[in-house]
């Protein structure tokens, strides 16, 4: 940790006063950013997802602190940091916010449940699921992995499908950009599919030996995936992805464009979740972290 004494000077409102700068923080995309606690003692959390009209923050977590044990889904008010359980799921490994409906959807041991906001309780779409890994909702279709051999389905008018291009092959991480770009990751590695409108456009490798363990985009559809080393960004120049932030054991980010928490990141690790947010002393903070990295 690099430690800085900043003197103000005296045209500054706090004159003849010094403060000391922590830089703790985390450089992500070339700047630096503060770094705040938001919440612990939820074991490790996955699939954050904000829901920004009402402040609430939705992940599931570990129960039994054991990474593949139960999990479940619980939601936290980003104001005055109170928590609760989302009632009404068994388990509960997945979250999805269909942003242009304004739908969240949860994915527990039964199948696939929808939230409603008034009574802030989960409802089961449909009668008989199966156990979900992960979920994606794309023009209104329910894509969800299912928990026992990690395979893609798609459901649509109350039957469930398997994905054709992805049929035989195992699915640990799916997304599908608002540029119609697919993504896909599983044990081998991550792939790209350029447009999955295209009928039998190939999945391309774009990084082997890779532990993906979420992927989102920004409001420009850009993708970008949690590793368990950091944030990576798919670089269209090289064809494979860059780093643009080093944190250890990352579990799950979320971007927040606009409102109170604007270009805020929310990240969650092994033990907590933060916040990232545009630091005042991004400027000395930068080098320090820099050097601290040279010197490890
Ligand atoms: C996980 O373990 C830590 C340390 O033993 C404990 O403080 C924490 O409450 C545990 N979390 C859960 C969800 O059990
Ligand atoms: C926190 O905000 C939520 C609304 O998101 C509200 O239901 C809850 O009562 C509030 N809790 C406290 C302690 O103010
Ligand atoms: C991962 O997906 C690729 C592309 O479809 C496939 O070739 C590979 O066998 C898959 N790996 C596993 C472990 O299923
Ligand atoms: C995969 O990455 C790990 C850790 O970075 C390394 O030890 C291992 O040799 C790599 N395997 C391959 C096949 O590149
Ligand atoms: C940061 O590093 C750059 C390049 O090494 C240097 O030009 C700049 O003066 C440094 N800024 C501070 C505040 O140390």
């Amino acid at each position: 940790m690099y430690f800085l004494l900043l003197f103000l000077s005296a045209r500054s409102s706090i004159a003849q006063s010094d403060i000391n700068v922590v830089c703790d923080g985390v450089v992500f995309n070339g700047q630096y950013y503060d770094k705040q606690l938001l919440f612990k003692d939820f074991g490790r959390s996955y699939n954050l997802v904000m829901h920004e009209a009402t402040g609430q923050l939705f992940f599931s977590h570990a129960v039994n602190n054991d990474t593949y044990s139960f999990r479940k889904i619980k939601s936290c008010d980003i104001h005055n940091k109170t928590c609760n359980a989302v009632m009404g799921i068994n388990g509960g490994n997945a979250i999805f916010y269909d942003q242009q409906n304004n739908e969240l959807y949860f994915g527990g041991y039964d199948g696939v449940y929808k939230y409603n906001f008034m009574t802030n309780k989960a409802e089961i779409l449909h009668e008989k699921g199966m156990p979900i890994w992960d979920l994606f909702i794309n023009n209104k279709k329910i894509y969800f992995i299912t928990y026992k051999g990690k395979n893609l389905y798609v459901y649509k008018d109350n039957s469930f499908d398997k994905v054709q291009e992805v049929a035989d092959v195992q699915v640990e991480n799916f997304f599908i950009t608002k540029h119609s770009k697919l993504y896909f990751s599983n044990d081998t590695g991550l792939y790209m599919v350029e447009n999955h409108h295209i009928p039998f456009d190939p999945a391309i490798l774009i990084k082997n030996n890779v532990t993906v363990r979420q992927i989102t985009e920004d409001i420009y559809g850009n993708a970008y995936f949690c590793a368990k080393d950091g944030i990576y960004i798919d670089d269209l120049v090289s064809g494979s992805i860059k780093q643009l932030a080093h944190i250890d054991d990352l579990s799950s980010i979320v971007l927040i464009p606009t409102g109170v928490y604007s270009n805020n990141i929310i990240y969650s690790d092994k033990d907590a979740i933060y916040s990232l947010s545009p630091s005042r002393y991004g400027y000395y903070c930068y080098n320090s972290t820099q050097s601290d990295q040279k010197e490890n």
